[in-house]
């Protein structure tokens, strides 16, 4: 070979791995990924729709060996091993990823991050797609997501925090309603309260700060200005200090039609939505992310995995609602299908910290999920009802397992509240609607329940 002689534009002569270095900028500036040498052993930690999504996009994956889910679900049983290690056990799942010699870890809930999963492996040089303790805490604590937003001049709404009810209940005097009140800890979707008036306020904060609401989750509070407008929310992938991009997806979490009842987890999401459009997109690119990567440099904070930034499409620009450390759910469902190439070297790429591609290729079209759930969830309802699937299901639909187990039997039968994430693809938001609602009315069991205007939004707009 003549690489140690090869001569360079300066003039001079290239060593061998200076060669090689220049070869592999090329490649990753041609959007080529280098390929690992070996075939990756994969957990994915969560048992939800989104977790069956990631373990779907790993089987897909040419540069995956073995998948092993912690502890999944009765869909994903259905396809690689599950093993039943609880999400928050970290040395449990740091022991079996040891035992299994796991190339890599995708950590699919906030929980386990912010109990310090990523910290663990890397401390046993296991990657990990998912934050350390210190990345994980913008999601964790919604205190701490705040005060790096204003540290960092990224637009949210104006705000204070507080832990003593006599100063947090003095600060109402000098605010308008509606007013937004956040238990600052985990919460599980459940810890905002719009407060209409002075008393829901008070009542609130009393709840809440002392500890009766949401225990320690809520004795800080954050409390902030309320903003109108529509909701968005944007994923990155981001390894250090590099970022791709993914469609801007919305989501509905109230269980009734018109957006309307109880708060859930989901009940639906599509991609990419219009009501951002290009110009918007630079603006969010600019005042927003740009901001955002600077800060993780300026605090030291490393940050590998998915910024899910819930954003609210003010009349006066784009603001940050709020940072989530992982992928959403059920926005996964919707987000991975629209992906035109190979996930696994990104997420593995994003894991180690190493460059990521130029550009993310998105196919062309539209993605929908609709959530299928128990009847009566968000409240209480029925488990270990029997599912009845179609021999195959109607084209371009895909479904992913929520709340299933795999009876012994081999039938599914429900396990939670939201059972399973039917998804939808499209040239055009219509389509990618009746393809998920055609599978949706192919499956079958006791109590099914799902809105039927998942899009709405988006079906007005006639895109
Ligand atoms: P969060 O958990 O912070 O994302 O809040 C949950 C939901 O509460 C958001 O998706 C919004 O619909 C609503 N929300 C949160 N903060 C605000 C705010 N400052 N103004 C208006 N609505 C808000
Ligand atoms: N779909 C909302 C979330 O994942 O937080």
């Amino acid at each position: 070979m003549q690489v140690m002689n090869a001569p360079t534009a300066s003039g001079g002569c290239m060593r061998r791995h200076e060669i090689l270095f220049t070869l592999g900028d090329v490649l990753l500036s041609l959007g080529v990924y280098l390929q690992p040498a070996m075939p990756l052993k994969i957990i994915v930690v969560g048992s939800g729709g989104r977790e069956h999504a990631l373990v779907e996009a790993c089987l897909k994956s040419s540069e995956v060996a073995t998948v092993v889910a912690l502890p999944g679900n009765g869909g994903m049983r259905q396809v690689v091993e599950c093993v039943d290690i609880s999400v928050t056990d970290i040395d449990a799942i740091v022991d079996y990823a040891k035992g299994f010699a796991a190339d890599l870890v995708i950590c699919g809930p906030e929980v386990p991050l912010s109990l310090g999963l990523a910290d663990a492996l890397d401390a046993e040089g296991i990657p990990v797609f998912g934050p350390k303790e210190h990345g994980a805490r913008l999601e964790a604590s919604k205190a701490f997501c705040k005060d790096f937003l204003q540290r960092h001049a990224v637009p949210t709404a104006a705000y204070q925090t507080f832990s003593d009810l006599d100063a947090a209940l003095g600060y109402l005097d000098s605010q308008s309603f509606p007013l937004v009140i956040k238990a600052s800890g985990l919460a599980a979707g459940k810890g905002v309260i719009i407060a209409e008036d002075r008393a829901t306020a008070e009542q609130t904060l009393c709840e809440m700060l002392s500890g009766d609401a949401f225990g320690e989750s809520g004795k800080t509070v954050v409390i902030e200005e309320f903003m109108t407008g529509e909701e968005a929310s944007l994923h990155l992938i981001v390894s250090d200090g590099n970022y791709l991009i993914m469609p801007m997806s919305q989501d509905h979490k109230r269980i009734g039609e018109g957006d309307t009842g109880l708060n859930t987890g989901g009940m639906g999401a599509y991609a990419p939505t219009g009501a951002v459009n290009n110009q918007m997109m630079e603006q969010i690119e600019r005042e927003i992310i740009a901001p955002t990567m600077a800060g993780f440099a300026a605090d030291q904070m490393p940050y590998r995995g998915t910024l899910y930034i819930g954003l609210m499409l003010t009349p006066s620009g784009p603001k940050v609602v709020e940072f989530n450390v992982r992928f959403g759910d059920p926005e996964t469902q919707v987000l991975l299908p629209m992906i035109d190439t190979d996930i696994v070297p990104i997420l593995n790429a994003a894991a180690r910290g190493e460059p990521l591609p130029d550009r993310l290729p998105i196919k062309d079209g539209f993605s929908m999920v609709v959530v299928l759930a128990a009847g009566g969830y968000p409240g209480s309802y029925a488990k270990g009802d029997p599912i009845t699937f179609p021999e195959s299901l109607p084209k371009n639909a895909f479904v992913y397992h929520a709340g299933t187990e795999l009876g012994t039997d081999g039938r599914i039968v429900t396990s939670g509240g939201r059972v399973l994430g039917v998804t939808g693809f499209g040239t055009d938001i219509q389509s990618a609607a009746s393809a998920a609602y055609a599978a949706c009315d192919e499956i079958l069991w006791k109590g099914k329940t799902l809105r039927r205007d998942i899009g709405h939004r988006e079906l007005k707009r006639g895109c």
